[in-house]
């Protein structure tokens, strides 16, 4: 059953068309992967798929609602199931590490303050960042914060969760024990996972199904296993990073 879909979905900026007639459902507890080059529409997808982003044109579905006609107060709960890592991270500056990650769990009333603080220590702990405890956002490295808005996105046990660029600044064995912590909390927690990377290995790692935004269009390119194989020639020039052909504008 899908969780998420996009019907006929067209995102325009001022008068510049992004993408044009998107057609994609997410099924739910699958880890759907987007890949693309810079610039092609990976972050305006990933937030259309998360309601973020209003369309000109087309119907966008999250849990069987229509998005788009649906009030603030009726989104809400649907929100609340919700964890996103922006690209850029959003963290709260004036928050040290512990309490980035303390104050959304605040802001749900659920908890008491000491299972706030148990969950966000968990959290910390299991991005590798216990010794940043009590740091602010600008004196970690952008590879510590990228973990700290994947440890703030995670501690919420969203169902569904959009991560923009998770490994993005990350040397190789962080990105891959990243991944690992990713899908092992998602087989834990069953949730459905929307990703965007450009890290072939770590799309392969994580990937139910991959597809490619290019030319304004969503390329479905299928499994780790078919995308290696797809036929499409901007596929594989994009998997192997070789820059001649079609793409050869971007350089
Ligand atoms: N809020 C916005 N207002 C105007 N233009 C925007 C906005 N968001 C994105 N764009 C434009 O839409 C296009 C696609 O941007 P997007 O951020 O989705 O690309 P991307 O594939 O995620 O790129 P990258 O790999 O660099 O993150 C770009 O030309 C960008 O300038
Ligand atoms: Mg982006």
């Amino acid at each position: 059953m899908s969780i998420m879909s996009l019907q006929n979905v067209k995102v325009c900026f001022e008068s510049q068309v992004i993408l044009k007639s998107i057609n994609l459902e997410i099924k739910r507890g699958e880890a759907f992967v987007i890949i693309g080059p810079s610039g092609q529409g990976k972050t305006t997808l990933l937030k259309t798929l998360s309601g973020l982003v209003t369309p000109q044109n087309g119907k966008v579905f999250i849990e069987q609602k229509e998005w788009l006609t649906l009030s603030f107060k009726e989104q809400l709960p649907v929100l609340r199931k919700m964890g996103i890592l922006f690209q850029k991270n959003a963290l709260f500056d004036s928050f040290t590490c512990i309490e980035n990650i303390a104050f959304p769990l605040q802001e749900l009333g659920t908890l008491t303050e000491r299972e706030i603080e148990k969950k966000a220590e968990y959290f910390l702990d299991a991005v590798g960042m216990a010794h940043a405890r009590d740091l602010f956002p600008d004196e970690i490295s952008g590879g510590m914060q990228k973990r700290l808005g994947i440890a703030r996105a995670l501690a919420l046990d969203p169902e569904i969760i959009f991560y923009d660029d998770p490994t993005a600044g990350l040397d190789p064995i962080t990105a891959k024990k990243i991944i690992d912590l990713i899908i092992f909390l998602k087989n834990q927690q069953d949730s459905t996972i929307v990703a965007v990377t450009n890290d072939m290995n770590r799309a392969y790692q994580l990937a139910d199904r991959i597809g490619m935004v290019i030319d304004g269009g969503l390329l479905m390119t299928g499994t780790p296993e078919e995308t290696r194989n797809h036929p499409d020639l901007r596929v594989q020039q994009f998997i192997h990073g070789n820059l001649t052909g079609p793409l050869n504008a971007m350089t």
